[in-house]
């Protein structure tokens, strides 16, 4: 009897720390999580001026993979030959990019289907028959404007909003 009764003491008293516990983490994990205002004004400034034409680079806005592409003549020229009215997410490579910056293509790396990162920002990744980047989750193509043609993301991969702080420097966000 008497060894029960220590037990039952032990527990409730293992109990009691739980609880306590419980109570003393979570004010601390909520301050240490950003808030949600934080997050959404945070912008990230990317340098431009080293990405040669037909070269990508991958960033982190957000949290989230950033795709800036400085685009070739000839993939401008192919994202410009497509009817615009033919589209899925009808939009032209003016709508998504910047005046005087029409070869700078700035664009989540998130794929607009389920969110797979899509392959073609790194030298030598599949960029899918567009010529621009390729989900391999579920097979959705992007062109050279980042615009879905085929496979079954519905919209053109998001461009963020952005601006040129100089002539070489985009702030993201
Ligand atoms: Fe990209 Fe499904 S997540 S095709």
């Amino acid at each position: 009897d008497g060894v029960r009764r220590r037990d039952f003491i032990n527990i409730a008293a293992v109990s009691a720390l739980g609880v306590g516990g419980v109570f003393v983490l979570l004010p601390l994990i909520s301050q240490m999580a950003p808030s949600a205002d934080v997050l959404a004004e945070s912008s990230t400034d990317v340098d431009v001026s080293l990405i040669e034409p037909g070269q990508s680079i991958k960033e982190i806005f957000r949290k989230q993979p950033l795709f800036v592409r400085r685009l070739t003549p000839a993939e401008i020229a192919e994202a410009n030959a497509v009817p615009t009215g033919s589209l899925r997410d009808a939009q032209s490579l003016a709508d998504r990019t910047k005046e005087g910056h029409g070869d700078l293509l700035v664009t989540m790396g998130v794929c607009t289907h389920l969110g797979c990162v899509p392959l073609g920002a790194a030298e030598g990744e599949n960029k899918g028959e567009y010529g621009g980047y390729f989900c391999p989750c579920h097979g959705s193509h992007y062109d050279t404007a980042g615009r879905i043609r085929k496979g079954p993301a519905p919209t053109n991969l998001v461009v963020p909003d952005y601006e040129f702080t100089s002539d070489t420097v985009i702030r993201v966000g």
